[in-house]
């Protein structure tokens, strides 16, 4: 990604990675841990923290320790998310489950949560009570936004509302509390840390949209990730709420027999609910919700009380990722 300090941000991220768990017995437990982590992704909620530190002066070094905590505990709700969600592919590699083992995503998740844990209580003393609450808060949303992704997949009644909220706790809260973190560290005061917070939400949801899109409409190489594995889980996403509410009569029954069969061809799912989503025009309809979140996130950034030179950055890291194929 382009602007100002966002490779050299990409840059100390990367670097301190690449130690966390290292030598830690036994390999069994700690190389699938490893390996997560070393896959890569965007590292767009540890760039997020040094971003919003930087916008109130403060060193990246300084905030390190607290970004690496929540991209730690982000790679573990992607291993177990994988295994909740039956995915092979994760950022164009075998799953932590495939590769090895459901016991081996399990356990080595709860390792990636832990040492989350360990990195966060790394956090100055002063600001240690507010930044651990928060931090909890922001685990426990992300589970009970999983959970209700969980239950979804047996509903076809989930409302546009629903789904907002849903895709508000497992995906949005850790972007919004990526960047209340750095600020809050940062010593920024409480109006502007709120804002942030707020323009995280809405960058969040825009990025789970995108992601529920690309889902679909993605690349499997670029993407990394298996394209129509929402479709095949039955995912409420906001593609499929709107086809159960806009489709018609022949539609609407076609698509009640895919959702509901037991036996079937995946490709062939795949193919019907993609074309279906197609006839209904809903990838412009979701471009359009996602501009709107953006839209949003800009007006709470614009409220943060710094000089709009230093926003610059979170603008284009922003902007990208609105229009990111990965
Ligand atoms: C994947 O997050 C999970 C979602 C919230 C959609 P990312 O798209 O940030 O995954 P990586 O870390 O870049 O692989
Ligand atoms: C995942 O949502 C959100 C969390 C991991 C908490 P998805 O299930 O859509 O994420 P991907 O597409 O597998 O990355
Ligand atoms: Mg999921
Ligand atoms: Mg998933
Ligand atoms: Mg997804």
């Amino acid at each position: 990604m382009m602007g100002g300090k966002i490779p050299v941000f990409e840059k100390i991220v990367d670097g301190a990675i690449r130690g966390i768990l290292r030598d830690c017995q036994p390999r069994t437990l700690f190389v699938p841990a490893e390996y997560m982590l070393s896959l890569g992704g965007k590292r767009l909620r540890p760039l997020l923290t040094l971003m919003a530190a930087d916008l109130f002066g403060k060193n990246a070094e300084e905030v390190l320790d607290a970004a690496l905590a929540v991209e730690i505990f982000h790679n573990f709700s992607l291993v177990h998310d994988d295994l909740m969600d039956d995915a092979d592919l994760r950022r164009g590699y075998p799953t932590v489950h495939k590769k090895w083992s459901d016991n081996s995503a399990i356990l080595s998740g709860d390792a990636l949560v832990i040492e989350a844990y360990k990195y966060i209580a790394k956090t100055p003393v002063s600001v240690l009570p507010v930044i651990l609450d928060l931090f909890s808060t922001t685990a426990m949303e992300i589970c009970q936004g999983q959970q209700y992704d969980m239950d979804f997949e047996q509903r076809f009644d989930v409302t546009e509302e629903e789904y907002i909220e849903m895709i508000r706790l497992k995906t949005a809260v850790l972007i919004g509390c990526a960047l209340k973190i750095g600020a809050i560290i940062a010593g920024a005061p409480a109006a502007d840390t709120d804002s942030l917070y707020k323009f995280g939400i809405n960058i969040g949801l825009a990025f789970q949209l995108k992601d529920d899109l690309l889902d679909v409409y993605g690349d499997r190489e670029t993407f990394g990730k298996k394209i129509g594995g929402d479709i095949l889980c039955n995912k409420k996403t906001f593609l499929l709420i709107r086809s159960l509410k806009n489709a018609n009569g022949v539609q609407r029954e076609e698509l009640y027999r895919w959702l509901t069969a037991t036996d079937y061809n995946p490709d062939a799912k795949i193919r019907f609910v993609k074309n279906l989503y197609d006839e209904l025009n809903l990838k412009f309809v979701v471009e359009n919700l996602i501009e709107k979140y953006y839209l949003a996130s800009l007006d709470c950034l614009s409220s943060v009380n710094v000089p709009d030179t230093r926003k610059r950055d979170l603008i284009t890291l922003s902007e990208n990722l609105m229009y990111r194929e990965k």
